[in-house]
């Protein structure tokens, strides 16, 4: 039987020209309209305000996506700084460059001290910044997960399971597929959303709580690369190559029994 074909449904808000929100992800044909909706309630309902203007756009898919399991999440109790100098030398990034790097998205790490509209690009261990465009920065997308593997993630996270953490994990499961990629930290720009991760590539998504005071504006996201990248290919991977996540392999709690020194 001939697969039915698959759509990327992608949804952007913003206010007054201030992005508000994003979302997007890939479907069947048939739960186009359905998740247009929801996308739709998702723009009007958000916690930084109204948005006036919201677009969602719907595209096939022409080019077979690549298909992979999601990072293993491990969540993790206590004191970002402290866990980050474990985490960052396990992802092959000296700990001084880790630290600078947590710093800058804490104070801003566009000109002037703004937030990114994407991910700034680190090499390592230069730290020399190869994102093109320091006020956009590179964004993943055309990204999406299957049905089963959205089931298994909310089983094994129970309690733990927010929308947040789904999207998150596509997308940083994407970027730590790019040959080359280290891995990502994350803080969210969201002044009320204290939950960040750093995800390392073929390892796992550390879940950070508290990763940034309550209230504080700022935040961002770095992509810690290997000298030698080819960024023109990373940015079209990153933003073009469809991805779909299909399955989950562990929700944990603590660091692994290995990497506990
Ligand atoms: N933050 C700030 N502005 C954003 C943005 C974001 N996450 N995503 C889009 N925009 C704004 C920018 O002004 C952008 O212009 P630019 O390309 O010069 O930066 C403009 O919207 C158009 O962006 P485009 O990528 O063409 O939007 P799209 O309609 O294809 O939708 C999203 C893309 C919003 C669905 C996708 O970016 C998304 O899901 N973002 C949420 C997840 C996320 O934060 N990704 C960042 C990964 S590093």
């Amino acid at each position: 039987m001939e697969r039915e074909k698959l759509f990327s449904v992608k949804m952007r808000s913003s206010a007054a020209g201030e992005h508000i929100s994003g979302a997007e992800t890939i479907v069947p044909e048939s739960e186009v309209e359905k998740t247009v909706l929801s996308f739709l309630n998702r723009a009007r309902n958000h916690s930084r305000g109204s948005p006036d203007f919201i677009n969602i756009k719907v595209e096939e898919i022409k080019e077979e996506p690549l298909r992979a399991p999601l990072l293993p999440v491990f969540h993790l109790e206590g004191a970002p700084p402290e866990l980050l100098k474990l985490l960052f030398p396990l992802a092959g990034i000296p700990l001084e460059l880790g630290l600078k790097t947590y710093e800058l998205l804490l104070s801003g790490p566009a000109p002037g001290g703004r937030v990114m509209r994407g991910a700034m690009v680190v090499e390592v261990p230069t730290g020399r910044r190869l994102e093109p465009d320091k006020e956009r920065g590179i964004r993943a997308s055309t990204l999406g997960i299957t049905d089963s593997a959205q089931r298994e993630l909310k089983e094994k996270a129970g309690k733990f399971y927010t929308e947040n953490l789904k999207d998150a994990l596509i997308l940083t499961t994407k970027i730590n597929l790019f040959p080359g990629v280290l891995a990502e930290l994350c803080i969210s720009d969201d002044p009320e959303y204290t939950t960040g991760y750093i995800s390392i590539s073929g390892l796992g998504y550390f879940r950070l709580f508290n990763v940034k005071p309550p209230g504080h504006p700022k935040g961002g996201r770095a992509i810690f690369v290997k000298r030698g990248i080819s960024i023109p290919d990373l940015v079209s991977f990153l933003q073009k190559k469809p991805f779909l996540a299909t399955s989950f392999p562990a929700y944990r709690f603590g660091l692994p029994e290995t990497f506990r020194s």
